[in-house]
Parts: C-alpha cells; sequence; structure tokens
C-alpha cells in the first residue's frame, strides 16, 4: 500500500504514520464497524472528482444505523472530509477512499450504548482490485462452501466489518484454489454475490443480476443497470441458480473496487468466449467514461475536487 500524507481522524487531518487506536478499542474486539469504499477518478479534462459521493457518504451513515452507532458527524460533513482528504494529499491521479465508523476505547463487554463512535477517512492510490488483466482478460471464480451471511443472522444490508469475516473466509478459500474470486450461495442456495462485488450474467441479450435480498446494495451494480438500459438492454433482477451460470452467454462482477470486471470460468466451466465478451466490453466502457467525467448524464455523480 502506497502511504499517503494524512489520514482524517475525527475531524483532523493526522499523519498517516501516527494514525493510531488503542488495543481495547471496542471493534478490535466485537467486531462492530461500518466501512465505505469510495473511488476518485482522473477525468477527461485533467481534473479529479469522486464518483457517487453522497451515496456512499449516505450508505456509511444508513450502515452505522443498522449497526446501532450515532456517528456525531453530518452527511455534509463527512462528504466535505473526504474532499479535503484528497486534496491535502494532493491525491489527483485518483484514489480509494476508505471511510470507517468504529466503536473506540473506554467501553469493554458486547454492550456498546456507551462505547465512543470514532470516525476515520483513509484515501490511497489503488490499482485494479482484480487485476489489469482481469479487467481486459476476466477472472476464474469458485463457486464458495461459505454461505453468505443470511439477514436472519445478520446485517446483510450494512456495509458492517463484521461482514467481512464471511466474505474473508470465502476469498481465501477461492484463492488457495487457485481461483481469483469467491461467488457466494445464500442459505437457499442461490447466488448472492462475490465476497466483495456483485454479479451479473447475460443470457439470450438479456442481462441478469440477482435481487439485493442477501446483498449489500451495491452502487456500481445501480451505475451499470442504468447504462444499460440506456444502451436499450433488458435488465430482469431474479434469482440465479449455480448451473444457470455455467451455461451464461457473458458474466461479469461489479464494484466500485471491482469496477466491471469479467468472469471467463466458473468451476472449471468456461464462460461464453472463454474471455470479456462483448456486452460486457461495452459495460464496462460505459462505466469508465462515467467515472472519467465523459458522459454529460452522469456528470452529477461526480465530485470534483480540484
Ligand atoms: C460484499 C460486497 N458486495 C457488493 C459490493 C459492491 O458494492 P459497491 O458497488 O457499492 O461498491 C461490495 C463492495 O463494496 C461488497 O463489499
Amino acid at each position: 500500500m502506497e502511504k499517503a500524507k494524512y489520514i482524517w481522524m475525527d475531524g483532523e487531518l493526522t499523519s498517516w504514520d501516527d494514525a493510531k487506536v488503542h488495543v481495547l478499542t471496542h471493534t478490535l474486539h466485537y467486531g462492530n464497524g461500518a466501512i465505505e469504499g469510495t473511488k476518485a477518478y482522473k477525468t477527461v479534462d485533467g481534473r479529479c472528482a469522486i464518483f457517487k459521493l453522497n451515496e456512499h457518504t449516505q450508505r456509511l451513515l444508513n450502515s452505522a444505523k443498522m449497526t446501532l452507532m450515532d456517528v456525531p458527524y453530518t452527511l455534509e460533513e463527512l462528504n466535505a472530509a473526504q474532499v479535503k482528504l484528497l486534496q491535502e494529499n494532493e491525491l489527483f491521479e485518483g484514489a480509494y477512499i476508505r471511510p470507517l465508523v468504529y466503536l473506540g476505547y473506554g467501553v469493554m463487554g458486547l454492550y456498546h450504548k456507551d462505547a465512543p463512535v470514532n470516525v476515520s477517512i483513509s484515501a490511497w492510490k489503488w490499482g485494479a482490485y482484480l487485476g489489469e488483466e482481469g479487467l481486459r482478460k476476466g477472472i476464474r471464480l469458485k463457486i464458495s462452501s461459505m454461505t453468505r451471511t443470511p439477514n436472519t443472522s445478520g446485517m446483510g444490508k450494512a456495509k458492517a466489518v463484521a461482514n467481512y469475516l464471511n466474505s474473508q473466509m470465502a476469498k481465501f478459500e477461492a484463492v488457495e484454489a487457485g481461483y481469483d474470486e469467491a461467488l457466494l450461495r445464500d442459505d437457499q442456495g442461490y447466488i448472492a454475490e462475490a465476497s466483495g462485488a456483485c454479479f451479473f450474467m447475460v443470457r439470450d441479450g438479456k442481462l441478469i443480476s440477482p435481487p439485493s435480498d442477501n446483498t449489500l446494495e451495491s452502487i456500481t451494480q445501480q451505475t451499470v443497470i442504468d447504462l444499460a438500459t440506456d444502451m436499450g438492454i433488458e435488465v430482469v433482477r431474479r434469482r440465479v441458480t449455480r448451473e444457470e451460470i455455467y451455461i451464461a452467454d457473458e458474466a461479469f462482477l461489479t464494484g466500485t473496487a471491482a469496477e466491471v470486471t469479467p468472469i471467463r470460468e466458473v468451476d472449471a466451466r468456461v464462460i461464453g468466449c472463454g474471455s470479456r465478451g462483448p456486452i460486457t466490453e461495452k459495460l464496462q466502457t460505459a462505466y469508465f467514461d462515467v467515472v472519467a467525467g465523459k458522459n454529460p448524464d452522469y456528470i452529477q455523480h461526480l465530485t470534483y475536487i480540484n
């Protein structure tokens, strides 16, 4: 990871190396925290803009509400902090932004009502999450032995720190087995999402993605659905079974970090042409155009930092 100059901690810009917490920080022990993953891109006019900043910050506040943490900052304050952080770090070539709401030091035990709620925002340069080659040629997925934590036993719609144990176990299993990424099913056996991204497939020219019942409400998924609709591609949200994926014409993942990453193989079955399919490529190009400020219809989703 490439260090930046500052990390925003509870309203102050702290130098990267001094951004530390006590070992008795509540979240370290019991796992109640909420994160975001937001991205800024260099735009076509040479500036830099954060994509869908408001949506990400709102989801952070929503996640914290679901997980019973009162964030001591408003949406506007958190948005301004993210802009300032990128400016002060001179991250004008683009960056990944990681806001974190966590329970701090001072209270132990599970009942967290009196634990302080702290907020940090970090940002750093981060390349393609699933690799540049993955973006061009596609990645290999393994259907996970882990079930995506069901809504009956977790806060599945929250981007909660605790949810990432499930994702981590699935990712580790997949990578150790020689794959790039894991695809998790819900407790009914239907496809839910990947460890950190949403799933799409193309069959007979239609774009199909599972409902958000057992997934994070993904911001990139919505952007891709909007772009597909703009192109006149029919989009269907319905349950998807494992064997249906094996015979898909195309498949891809979406996420702020994953962007639009084609899937070329699932569980030793080659998907479609075994590389990036034509609809995937169109949507991927359209997505990168949007985040780079090339599509005037989506400019309102960009927050320029310079
Ligand atoms: C579990 C999970 N699902 C889906 C996504 C995609 O969400 P978004 O497009 O909002 O980044 C992410 C990434 O944030 C994730 O961690």
